[in-house]
């Protein structure tokens, strides 16, 4: 075996044995590189006689494009095991599920809100909203509620300026409503309001529905018959209403809203304290103070009007107990509806 048959010999045997591009390229530079053996072959060319050189020169060229060419293999050989190891320890499965970011929902106050709006839609009332901050003129004075009544009280009511309040309730977009629009007016006026209490059933900013039909001939029938279908539509076909005298200022005759209790049926729990039903709103005919407020004539047109808290249909919808909840914003709680 020759020295150049020897050599070709260890430089396969070490390339073979090399599983790193580091540990090849070590084998390379000891074979090719500046001080490396082939570097070396080539110095001791003088040693050899001219005659015999080009020959010598000529292998040891054939050796070195060998080496290369054998380095070049085994390179690419490690290149792709090495890419391989990467893709497989990094394997990502893309038909994995995504991880989506946690989402709320809407308050149930809303989806009751949301609610009614359809309800009342689909017999015809249009949305009309009004200011949160109103003027006391047109939150009561305009209502029948001149200065001395209980329900102005400094308690009730916040005040912003000497005749600038919160409002109280939903009313006042009845007076905002007919200012703007003659008869017929067939409204309903969600919204916020609010009141200087707090405790398990009292919230300072809660939600009512005002309605408002004013047209000819309106009577105290189409009055019931309108709250006994939302009723029903709200909570079901065989639910019981019931209508109660009662008294406000800017309603005459008034009456309480009154639906069979639907955690007992009826017979009497502790939701309904006992009375097997449940107040949810306050109604009645338009007054006629109220009307003539607005410059509409008595003599032509009457109207009734209702107002409803949202979060009471709501808790009574949802079985909730505790009013505060709503405004909690527990998602723990918000997300179970
Ligand atoms: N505004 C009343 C309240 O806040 C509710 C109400 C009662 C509204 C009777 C009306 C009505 O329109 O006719 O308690």
């Amino acid at each position: 075996m020759s020295l150049h048959d020897s050599m070709v010999a260890d430089f396969t045997a070490e390339i073979n044995n090399t599983d790193s591009i580091q540990g090849l390229y070590n084998v390379k530079v000891r074979y090719l590189g500046k001080k490396g053996l082939i570097s070396e072959l080539n110095k001791r060319l003088g040693e050899i006689s001219p005659e015999k050189r080009p020959e010598a020169g000529a292998e040891i060229q054939k050796v070195r494009l060998l080496f290369e060419e054998l380095y070049g293999r085994k390179e690419a050989e490690l290149k792709t095991a090495e890419r391989n190891t990467t893709l497989f320890s990094e394997k990502l499965d893309i038909t994995m599920p995504g991880v989506s970011a946690p989402s709320g929902s809407l308050n149930p106050v809303y989806k009751i809100y949301d609610e009614i709006i359809s309800i009342f839609g689909a017999m015809g009332y249009d949305v009309a909203t009004g200011p949160e901050a109103e003027l006391e003129y047109y939150n009561f004075e305009a209502l029948n509620m001149p200065k001395w009544h209980p329900a102005r009280d400094m308690q009730d009511t916040f005040y912003l300026s000497e005749n600038v309040v919160m409002r109280t309730h939903t009313s006042p977009v009845q007076i905002r409503t007919m200012l703007k629009q003659k008869p017929p007016v067939r409204i309903i006026a969600p919204g916020k309001v609010y009141r200087s209490d707090y405790d398990m059933t009292h919230s300072p900013m809660f939600h009512q529905v005002e309605g408002l039909l004013v047209d000819k001939n309106v009577s105290m029938a189409d009055l019931k018959g309108t709250l006994a279908h939302f009723v029903r539509q709200m909570f079901g076909s065989d639910i019981p209403v019931r209508f109660r005298a009662s008294y406000f200022p800017f309603t005459e005759p008034s009456m309480e809203v009154d639906m069979g209790c639907v955690m007992c049926g009826g017979g009497g729990c502790r939701v309904c304290k006992g009375a097997g039903w449940l107040e949810i709103a306050g109604s009645g005919m338009v007054a006629p103070e109220v009307l003539k407020a607005v410059h509409v004539n008595v003599h032509k047109y009457s109207g009734f009007a209702f107002g409803m808290g949202i979060e009471r249909i709501a808790m009574i919808k949802y079985g909730i107990d505790d009013l505060r909840l709503f405004f909690e914003n527990n998602l723990k709680f918000i997300c179970q509806f």
